[in-house]
C-alpha cells in the first residue's frame, strides 16, 4: 500500500549547510523529519534540539528508521556516493548535496543500483528550480532572445578557507572552485543548452597551503590538492558554446554572473546559487553611437520563493506519485561527468569528449506550490 501524508525524511550529515535545510523543509507541509544522524552524534543532537526534531543518533541509526523513506545526505563529497549507495540498500530514496560522488565510476553505479532498486537519486543543487533561474528559462523559451547561442560564467573570490570552520574538504579531491561552485554554473547551463558535448580547459593553484579563518581551529594550516583557478569553455550537443571561471584565488568578488547571448539579445539568469534575484535582458543598440548606454528590459520573477529543500520537496513528491525528479541523478552525474572532463583537461591539456547524456529538464510549473499540502 503506498503511504500517504508527509513523506518521512532522516539527514545523514548535520553540518553547516544542514540549518538551512532543516529550516525550510520543517515549513513544507509534505516533509516530516523524523530523525539525524552524524559521525558526531553531538552535532546531531544539538541541531535536532535547535530545529525541534525528534530523534537523532548515528548514520546507522537513520538507515534503520522505519518511518524514513527519504535521506538528506549532507556529508563531505568524497563520501557522498558512499553514503547513498547505504541509503538505496536500506530501501530509502536519497537526496545529496553536490557533487553526486568524485568519480563517474561511483556516480554510475549509484544509478545503477537505485534503478535496480525501484528508488529515486536526487542532487543538488535546487537552487535552480527557483523562480529567478526558471523565470529566466521561461523568457529564453519564450524567444525573448531568439536562438541561444553562447554564455559566459564567472565565479571568484578568495575561497571558502574564510568562513568555513572546516574547510579544508573544500580543497581537496571532489571540491575546489569546479566541482564545489561548478554545479550551480554547469547545472544552469545544462538546463538552458543541454547535454555537454566536449570541453577544454586551463587550471592553475595561487598557494600550496591555507590557512584556516575563523572557528575552534583557527590559524591551522592544511594542503591545498586540487586548482583554485580553472577557466574551462564548452560545446554543447545541441550547438551552444560556454566559457566559465572558477576562482577561489580572486580578492575581487564576482559571483553569480551567468548572461546567455541568443540572436535577439543577451539575458542575465540570476545567480545560480541562490533561489531569486533580478532577470533582465538587453538588445543590440541602435547605433554606434549609444553601444555604452545598454538599455535593459526587466523580466518580472515569477513562481513561489522557497529556499534549499525545493529538490527534497520535489523528489518526495515524485517518490508518492510515481514521477521523476528535476534536479535528477541524471543530471548530477551529466555535470559530474563534464566537471571530471574539465579537470581532465586542465591536467592533460587537451580537448575531452564529454560521453554522457541527460534529458532536457522540464521547467518547474508556474503553479508549484512548496507550502501546499498534497500528499
Ligand atoms: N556550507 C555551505 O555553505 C554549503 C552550501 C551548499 C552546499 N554545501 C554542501 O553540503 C555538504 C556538506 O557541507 P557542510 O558545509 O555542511 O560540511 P560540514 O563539514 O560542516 O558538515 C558535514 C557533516 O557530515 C558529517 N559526516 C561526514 N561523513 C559522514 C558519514 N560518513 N556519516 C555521517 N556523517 C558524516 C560530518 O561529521 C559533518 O558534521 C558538502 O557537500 C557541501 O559541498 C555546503
Amino acid at each position: 500500500m503506498t503511504a500517504t501524508g508527509p513523506v518521512g525524511v532522516g539527514f545523514i550529515g548535520t553540518g553547516m549547510i544542514s540549518n538551512t535545510y532543516l529550516e525550510n523543509l520543517t515549513t513544507f507541509p509534505d516533509i516530516n523529519v523524523v530523525i539525524l544522524g552524524d559521525l558526531d552524534t553531538e552535532v546531531a543532537k544539538a541541531q535536532a534540539a535547535k530545529h525541534g526534531i525528534p530523534q537523532w543518533g548515528t548514520a546507522a541509526d537513520v538507515l534503520a528508521h522505519p518511518d524514513v523513506e527519504l535521506i538528506v545526505n549532507l556529508t563531505i563529497p568524497a563520501v557522498h556516493a558512499q553514503v547513498a549507495s547505504e541509503a538505496i540498500a536500506a530501501g530509502k530514496h536519497v537526496w545529496s548535496e553536490k557533487p553526486i560522488s568524485v568519480d563517474r565510476e561511483s556516480g554510475r553505479a549509484l544509478l545503477a543500483q537505485a534503478q535496480a532498486a525501484g528508488l529515486l537519486v536526487g542532487v543538488a543543487p535546487d537552487t535552480v528550480l527557483g523562480p529567478g533561474v526558471q523565470t529566466a528559462r521561461r523568457a529564453i523559451a519564450h524567444g525573448d532572445i531568439g536562438e541561444p547561442l553562447s554564455a559566459q560564467t564567472v565565479m571568484q573570490y578568495i575561497g571558502p578557507d574564510i568562513f568555513h570552520p572546516s574547510p579544508e574538504f573544500l580543497f581537496s579531491k571532489g571540491a575546489g572552485p569546479l566541482f564545489d561552485m561548478g554545479p550551480y554554473y554547469l547545472t544552469a547551463l545544462v538546463h538552458v543548452f543541454g547535454s555537454v558535448e566536449s570541453v577544454a580547459a586551463v587550471g592553475s593553484k595561487s598557494r600550496a597551503t591555507r590557512t584556516i579563518q575563523t572557528g575552534d581551529r583557527a590559524g591551522t594550516v592544511f594542503d591545498v590538492q586540487v586548482p583554485t583557478h580553472v577557466s574551462a569553455i564548452a560545446k554543447y550537443v545541441d550547438g551552444g558554446i560556454s566559457q566559465s571561471v572558477f576562482s577561489f584565488d580572486s580578492p575581487m568578488v564576482k559571483m553569480g554572473v551567468v548572461e546567455i547571448t541568443g540572436t535577439e539579445g543577451t539575458l542575465v539568469i540570476p545567480d545560480p546559487n541562490r533561489f531569486t534575484g533580478d532577470v533582465k535582458i538587453t538588445r543590440a543598440p541602435a547605433a554606434a553611437a549609444i553601444m555604452d548606454e545598454a538599455t535593459w528590459e526587466s523580466v518580472p520573477i515569477t513562481g513561489v520563493y522557497a529556499e534549499r529543500g525545493l529538490g527534497v520537496l520535489d523528489l518526495a513528491r515524485a517518490a508518492r506519485t510515481g514521477g521523476r525528479p528535476l534536479a535528477s541523478g541524471e543530471l548530477g552525474l551529466h555535470v559530474l561527468d563534464t566537471m571530471v572532463a574539465i579537470d581532465e583537461a586542465v591536467t592533460e591539456g587537451r580537448t575531452v569528449a564529454v560521453d554522457s547524456r541527460v534529458d532536457p529538464v522540464p521547467l518547474v510549473s508556474d503553479d508549484y506550490d512548496p507550502f501546499a499540502a498534497t500528499l
